[in-house]
């Protein structure tokens, strides 16, 4: 087999066997293949597209390229969640310890990453002692008796998907929905769940800008899973503005603890329920989408999913007494109101730009190596739709500088109040 005849084929149209398809990321981890000739295979398939067959035999592909996790020790339907990337967005934090609480397996592989705050590590190392330094036997035994553990990423993951991913990103093929899809889907397979659920993210603050092309990937990404025998749902949400109100590491883990007592943002509360309840459905736990939300509302109601995150907490070091006590959570040296220069209903709160501006005060990383402050980030006051008068909070910053002028003018840059808006509509659809 010669790859230009594989480019050839791809570039006129043609649909590429699945001997040709680990030909093609066969060669290129083991680097026989050069990156020149895998750029122009990426190229044109951005221009030509991929058949289902041909998306499943790439996301296989690259699922074999490495390592993959084993969880057949663990006990029951194993349900993961992934998101495509939000601001402020909270929802594992929550999901976690809810679903948990109904006996679902969460088995959770987690990392740090870049962004505007810390990766779901991050947030919860936020509280005193909590540490996910625990060996594959700890993680399997916590998960088999207490239904929730959390450890760090190892191992070598899918490395075609890291070589192909950092390739595209130079060579302006990213943004390719069949090559998007088997990306997330391989790193998801790879890490060993038997069902998925995916929060695909539509909005200023998201990879796809538009809810016809949030649902395009959304629909490939549930194609890809469920014929490569995972079952694969999919929820399409709102990221125009941030989801919930805080931005930030300690920040979010208290409105997490919020949200699992019933008393969270309404909007972060919808998307839990909205995710989690396929999660249910996934796992046998339910026999419809109605009653697994139900039966989430109750162990909310009930304080089953609060004192799950407890427990969580404590087995893994953490300090539970955070949870009635959310003022132990690092606290920022200065609270900064941003008051609002004219009266108006909020009409836009460009989600990525605020990001910035709570990754700007420490709150995420900037590079690999980047400190993160867990105790800073920003507290929404006001949401697209809620009315607002001159002179009333916007945002708070909550800051370990005293001078932030540069994170106020990028609030009041991406704030926008008008005579008119309303709240946007937070679930587009579901796949
Ligand atoms: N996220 C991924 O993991 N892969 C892509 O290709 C795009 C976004
Ligand atoms: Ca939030």
């Amino acid at each position: 087999m010669r790859m230009v005849d594989l480019i050839e084929k791809k570039r006129d149209g043609g649909e590429l066997t699945t001997e040709e398809i680990n030909f093609i990321i066969e060669g290129y981890t083991n680097n026989e293949i050069p990156d020149y000739q895998v750029s122009a295979w990426a190229m044109a398939v951005f221009f030509k597209d991929m058949t289902e067959r041909e998306r499943a035999d790439l996301t296989m592909a690259m699922v074999h390229s490495g390592d993959t996790i084993d969880l057949s020790a663990i006990e029951g339907v194993k349900v993961d969640k992934h998101s495509t990337g939000g601001v402020g967005d909270t929802t594992t934090l929550v999901l976690a310890p809810l679903v948990a609480a109904l006996d679902i397996p969460v088995a959770k592989m987690s990392g740090r990453g870049l962004g505007h705050t810390g990766g779901t590590i991050d947030k919860l190392e936020a509280i005193e002692g909590f540490h996910v330094e625990i060996s594959k036997e700890q993680f399997v035994d916590l998960v088999n008796r207490h239904k929730i553990a959390v450890i760090g990423q190892s191992g070598n993951l899918t490395p075609a998907d890291k070589k192909l991913y950092a390739l595209r990103d130079v060579t302006a093929t990213v943004n390719s929905i069949p090559l998007i899809a088997s990306s997330i889907m391989s790193k998801k397979i790879a890490a060993g769940s038997d069902a998925i659920v995916l929060d695909v993210k539509t909005g200023a603050g998201a990879f796809m800008k538009t809810a016809e092309d949030a649902k395009e990937l959304a629909q490939a990404m549930v194609r890809i899973g469920n014929s490569v025998g995972r079952k694969t749902m999919a929820v399409i949400s709102d990221m125009s503005q941030p989801l919930g109100f805080a931005i930030g590491n300690a920040l979010e883990v208290k409105e997490a603890i919020d949200t699992l007592r019933g008393k969270g943002p309404k909007d972060l509360e919808e998307l839990c329920l909205a995710l989690g309840r396929q999660m249910v459905f996934l796992a046998n736990k339910a026999s419809s989408l109605e009653e697994a939300e139900e039966k989430l509302r109750e162990v909310i109601r009930s304080g089953k999913a609060l004192e799950k995150f407890k427990e969580f907490v404590a087995n893994q070091g953490g300090d539970p007494s955070i949870v009635d006590h959310p003022e132990k959570l690092p606290q920022a040296a200065f609270q900064i109101e941003v008051p609002a220069r004219e009266d108006g209903v909020v009409a836009e709160i460009v989600a990525d730009e605020i990001g910035t501006a709570a990754m700007w005060l420490g709150a995420g990383r900037a590079t690999k190596d980047s400190e993160i402050d867990l105790a800073v980030g920003l507290m929404l006051n006001k949401k697209i739709g809620d009315p607002v008068k001159t002179g009333e909070s916007l945002v708070t910053i909550h800051a370990n500088r005293k001078e932030v002028t540069d994170v106020i003018e990028k609030i009041y840059a991406n704030i926008r109040i008008a005579d008119h808006a309303e709240a946007p509509v937070l679930v587009h659809g579901i796949v």
